[in-house]
């Protein structure tokens, strides 16, 4: 059967997007806006409650947009998988984080699978968002669809298609971010380019899920080396007394051969700590290991340390003592203007600190309040900046640079700066406080 056939109106399929979170609500939006009808499926009742309030739960994304998909009729959200039976197009946005030993959990991928399995109907499109290692579409979702007692590629149709979301991104977003798809078969990636093309500028046709699968995880792996190499660039030029900012800006004005990356405390959010280590684990089974990407997660992951011994060495400057010493984190966000803290070099820093006796607190105008960390019980909450409290504090470290914060105005207030992002870079008075980090 061709997709398009089984299409009641082809110019406004029907579409269930599982799982509403940084990936999925987003693309359930751009679908709506595209004409489709979208079915929210979460198992997380908080977040189809919210919509149908036409609230917003995720920060980078007003409630009125929300509000205008849920007026147009077409956007129902539930917790009922049942949803997708209607629909032409499923397509998975779940976790995919990292088991206790880096290997990759995909439960959230079979457990849905699982779901999309009894509700299946002939003719329908499986769409595996999610990042994974290559073979996962076609070795470990496609078993568990054929449980129906369907045959992929030829009673449904199956393809994997990355995600390339980057929330807060002011140049682009999930329309204008090419779409690569990858299908089982030549009738699979025309219907999957057929049903993305309501909701994305470009959609690119790649011969395979696997291509698709490992194009994704190349990205990131891409970044996740070059980011290291630069940290590592980082940690050589502070101990000769050269400004890798300013060298990076050197360099950047060749105009061919050069890409810019910039260091940082180190990595944070759901993609580049994570994906490199799907394919680790993914070449260990070809017996190949991945030496780049191990040594990227080495250089990468010693980075919140390397700013935690800049704060113990600018206060001894100060002849202070990081022990009972009040030091106030700026920004716990994994990167600016998100509220995204999972895996955020922010914590890390805070843990390193309180491990070592330091008084810490934190202030995100994104980041109201974080559960419980590693060295401590309570549950921190941003604290308010004003000119008094910065005052109080014997150390700031600026970890994430949210674009809303005055800079000048947090050097003019503070005695002592640490400064991850080079976010004090236009500062003017005051610059002898600012270590870079
Ligand atoms: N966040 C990003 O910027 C980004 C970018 C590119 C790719 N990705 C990838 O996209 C995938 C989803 O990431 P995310 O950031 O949207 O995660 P998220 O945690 O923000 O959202 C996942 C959503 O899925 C829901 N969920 C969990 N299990 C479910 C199930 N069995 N059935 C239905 N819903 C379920 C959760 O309640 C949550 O709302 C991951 O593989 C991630 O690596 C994320």
């Amino acid at each position: 059967m061709k997709f398009k056939d089984r299409l009641k109106d082809p110019a406004h399929p029907s579409v269930a997007v599982i799982g509403l979170g940084y990936v999925g609500l987003p693309l359930a939006l751009e679908f709506v806006g595209g004409g489709c009808r979208v079915a929210g499926i979460d198992v997380d009742p908080e977040k189809p409650r919210l919509i149908a309030e036409k609230k917003s739960y995720l920060k980078h994304i007003p409630s009125s947009r929300i509000a205008e998909a849920v007026d147009t009729g077409r956007l129902d959200c539930t917790t009922d998988f049942s949803a997708m039976e209607k629909c032409d197009a499923i397509i998975i946005c779940v976790p995919t984080p990292l088991g206790v030993s880096r290997e990759p959990d995909l439960s959230y991928v079979t457990g849905t699978g699982e779901e999309v399995t009894r509700y299946l109907q002939p003719g329908q499109l499986v769409v595996l968002e999610s990042t994974t290692y290559p073979g996962t579409t076609r070795e470990v979702l496609v078993p568990i669809l054929e449980q129906s007692g369907m045959k992929a590629g030829e009673d449904f149709f199956v393809a994997f298609s990355p995600e390339r979301e980057d929330p807060g991104n002011k140049h682009f977003n999930t329309r204008t971010i090419p779409k690569l798809v990858g299908a089982l078969t030549r009738e699979g990636a025309e219907a999957a380019e057929m049903v993305y093309s309501l909701a994305v500028d470009e959609v690119v046709k790649v011969g395979s899920p696997e291509v698709a699968e490992m194009a994704k995880i190349t990205e990131n792996t891409y970044r996740a080396v070059n980011i290291a190499l630069v940290n590592e660039l980082k940690m050589l030029a502070t101990r000769m007394g050269v400004d890798i900012w300013e060298v990076i800006s050197a360099a950047s004005t060749k105009p061919f051969g050069y890409t810019p990356f910039y260091p940082g405390p180190g990595l944070g959010g759901h993609c580049i700590p994570i994906d490199p280590f799907y394919l680790t684990w993914k070449a260990h089974q070809f017996g190949m290991p991945t030496r780049f990407i191990e040594l990227a997660g080495e250089v990468n992951t010693a980075m919140p340390e390397f700013v935690v011994s800049t704060v113990v060495r600018s206060l001894n400057e100060y002849e202070k003592s990081v022990k009972g010493s009040r030091i106030l984190i700026l920004g716990m966000a994994y990167k600016p203007d998100i509220d995204d803290i999972r895996e955020t070099p922010a914590l890390k820093v805070m843990d390193g600190l309180l491990e070592l006796g330091a008084k810490v607190d934190y202030n995100d105008p994104y980041v109201g309040s974080i559960g419980e960390t590693r060295q401590t019980h309570r549950r921190p909450v941003s604290v308010q900046l004003t000119e008094g409290s910065l005052a109080e504090y014997d150390c700031a470290v600026i970890v994430t640079d949210h674009s809303c914060y005055d800079y000048q105005w947090i050097v003019d207030n503070s005695s002592l700066i640490i400064d991850t992002r080079n976010a004090c870079s236009s500062v003017k008075e005051g610059r002898e406080k600012i270590v870079k980090a």
